[in-house]
């Protein structure tokens, strides 16, 4: 069997985890029983980074020493993992004894072969990071300078003895190794990156601090402590028992994937190798990075305040649910955007409709027209071989697409399956083939037939919704794991049991979580979107959350009357090839609006359809057709509109609020 060795980033313990660290965490799992699937020997690694300055400081706020808070908030960590199903086999704390000494193991040896060398840091330095920033970065005229990593200006300026990894050093193995293993690191846009950052030109980099006590101390200079990013980057050695270069060492490293996101991109992709190849050690097999969770359209982040904890999602919602939506709305190389209203939708729509209720029909059926069992032969047709078929070339793609951890684009082509079986039930009709006793064999036939799509579809689904798997496993007690098209015999039993995913009353939901004030998404699924990337430095894309916004009271956003109206008419405005003119009811009022939505929108793509529009718009006239108020459209870089479309159920008029 072989090994396969995953790792996520150890998290920073100065808070709680959100749900940008739950996805990194979920997308680890699903890839080690995926593996698992396909016969790997995985080991699956977690934990938490608890040394540094950031920490120091978050602690000291709270009146708590570090080591309180840190053990306060693994907790929460491992808490919220099992929640999640997250089944980790090894979760590193950097405090742990195994990771201190095997931190000092590696740090001598590299200080020992001569890239470890004594001198003195002048700059400034980003805590929120724990990032030293170069001089190239120009200092502003009040003596600040932006990390950049984040973007964020600091005059947190230092000036301390230290140690240095001589990195200027690698600048060549690294660009040479990058070059033999072109993907290190995944996607291609993320390893260019990289590369150019080093093309740059490298410079030493300092790796101890001696204003900093909390963390690993020097070996043999207890007076320097030993900087973060060595400290934590280290783990994935001395999880294994690097320290000992024990058996799960010599079997496991290197890694055969390192998950991430971009945020972190450079510590791992150049500074991590470079201290690995320091030690002698072979670099790490494969880097994924995935990309950003907005909340409504924003960076989530600690610092911008807007991180969306999971604990809300699963009062109303099952982990698989929340796993399922992570997986299928994120694709690696872009940002994810997240909403409650995407999110609702997504589950009410793929989950509860399609997938659940394609198994209680099915169900339902066995037991109305066979009393749970089948005790002879089913008759079949070429339609049912089909679907056997047409699942094994299914199969073959979605393996394809899950070996490259595109699991969004997998789920889309399992749940266009799962359809299909949907519309095959429409197709043959049982509950007309139940009417007549002649056509019983048939009908066992197409009944088995489903039964058997189901626990195939089901075995594909199991490292997402792992939870859910079980049960349907144990409904048509098949309790085969195995991948493939599942061939029950003729004869078997069902048991039936609970609804698989009910639907979530969504106000309830939202009495909780209300709607994001001015998101354009409404009823729209999620679209990935790359967010313009502020770059402060070419090739590192600033993970911060320049987002800053002025803040407005609940009242000045209630001044804007945002509702619901239905599009009676549409039609192109003329010799203004930009402008559309729309007629629409806005519940007990017909108005005529005029949006420059022209270019994109065909005038019958809108007939109809449910929209948002801002009633309490001063009317203006355009073309001399008096526009009165205006429809909401998210709008890209390019100024291209996208319509968030209601579902038909909305009500027109509503107020959003
Ligand atoms: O950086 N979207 O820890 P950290 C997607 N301790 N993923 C997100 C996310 C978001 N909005 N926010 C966080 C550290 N993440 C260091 C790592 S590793 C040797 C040391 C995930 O707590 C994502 O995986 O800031 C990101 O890389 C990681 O959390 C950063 O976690
Ligand atoms: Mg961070």
């Amino acid at each position: 069997m072989e090994k396969f060795y995953l790792t996520t980033p150890i998290y920073y313990v100065n808070d709680v985890p959100h749900i940008g660290h739950a996805y990194t965490t979920i997308l680890a799992d699903v890839i080690k029983r995926y593996k698992m699937l396909r016969s790997f020997r995985v080991l699956f690694l977690t934990g938490t980074d608890e040394h540094g300055q950031k920490i120091e400081r978050s602690a000291a706020k709270q009146g708590l020493a570090p080591q309180q808070l840190a053990d306060a908030m693994v907790e929460h960590f491992k808490k919220l993992w099992t929640t999640l199903h997250i089944e980790y086999d090894a979760f590193i704390r950097t405090t742990d004894e195994v990771h201190v000494k095997g931190v000092q193991k590696i740090f001598a040896k590299v200080m020992a072969q001569g890239d470890i060398y004594l001198g003195e840091y002048a700059g400034h330095y980003c805590i929120s990071c724990e990032n030293f920033i170069p001089d190239s970065v120009e200092e502003t005229a009040d003596g600040q300078r932006a990390c950049p990593d984040c973007g964020r200006l600091t005059d947190n300026r230092v000036k301390e003895k230290c140690y240095f990894f001589r990195l200027s050093a690698y600048g060549d193995r690294l660009l040479k190794f990058y070059e033999e293993n072109p993907e290190f690191v995944m996607p291609r846009s993320r390893m260019n990156e990289v590369v150019s950052f080093v093309k740059m030109g490298l410079r030493d980099l300092s790796v101890t601090r001696s204003t900093v006590k909390w963390g690993v101390p020097v070996p043999g200079d207890p007076r320097q402590t030993i900087y973060v990013w060595f400290d934590a980057l280290s783990n994935y050695i001395t999880a294994i028992d690097y320290l000992n270069e024990g058996g799960r060492f010599r079997e496991f490293w290197p890694a055969d994937l390192h998950l991430m996101a971009k945020d972190i991109l450079k510590y791992h992709a150049v500074y991590w190798p470079a201290f690995l190849m320091a030690a002698g050690l072979p670099p790490p097999r494969k880097e994924l990075i995935h990309g950003w969770w907005l909340k409504d359209e924003k960076k989530m982040s600690k610092s911008s305040g807007n991180v969306l904890d999971p604990h809300i999602l699963l009062k109303h919602f099952s982990p698989d649910a929340i796993r399922y939506f992570l997986m299928r709305e994120a694709s690696i190389g872009a940002d994810g955007n997240f909403s409650h209203e995407g999110f609702i939708n997504r589950i009410n729509t793929d989950l509860t409709n399609d997938w659940a209720n394609l198994v209680s029909r099915t169900t339902g059926m066995i037991e109305k027209y066979f009393g749970n069992e089948f005790r002879d032969a089913g008759q079949y047709s070429e339609r049912e071989k089909e679907i056997e078929t047409v699942f094994r070339r299914l199969e073959e793609s979605v393996l394809e697409l899950f070996d490259q951890y595109q699991f969004n684009r997998g789920l889309e082509m399992i749940f266009a399956y799962v359809n299909s079986l949907n519309r095959y039930i429409v197709e043959t009709q049982p509950w007309n083939l139940a009417k007549e006793e002649a056509n019983r064999q048939r009908l066992a036939g197409v009944l088995k037939t489903l039964a058997r799509a189901i626990l195939s579809v089901n075995a594909l689904l199991s490292p997402i919704l792992t939870e859910t798997a079980a049960k349907v496993r144990a409904i048509f007690n098949s309790p085969d794991t195995r991948l493939g098209w599942r061939d029950l015999p003729e004869a078997f039993a069902i048991r039936p049991g609970e609804q698989l995913f009910p639907r979530v009353d969504s106000e309830a939901f939202f009495a909780e979580v209300p709607p994001a004030a001015g998101t354009h998404h409404q009823g729209a699924i999620m679209t990935e979107t790359e967010v313009p990337k502020k770059e402060s430095k070419p090739g590192f894309p600033a993970d911060a959350a320049t987002v800053s916004e002025g803040l407005i009271e609940i009242g000045e956003f209630q001044k804007v009357r945002m509702v619901v109206a239905r599009v009676l008419a549409a039609e192109k405005v003329e010799k203004a090839d930009k402008l559309l003119k729309l007629t629409v009811d806005s519940g007990g009022d017909t108005r005529t609006l005029v949006a420059g939505i022209a270019l994109y929108y065909k005038p019958e793509e809108l007939l109809g359809r449910k929209i948002i529009i801002v009633k309490n718009l001063k009317p203006a006239k355009l073309r001399g057709i008096l526009s009165q108020g205006m429809i909401l459209a998210a709008s890209d870089a390019d100024n291209r509109p996208y319509i968030p479309i209601l579902p038909e159920e909305t009500p027109i008029g509503a107020i959003l609020k």
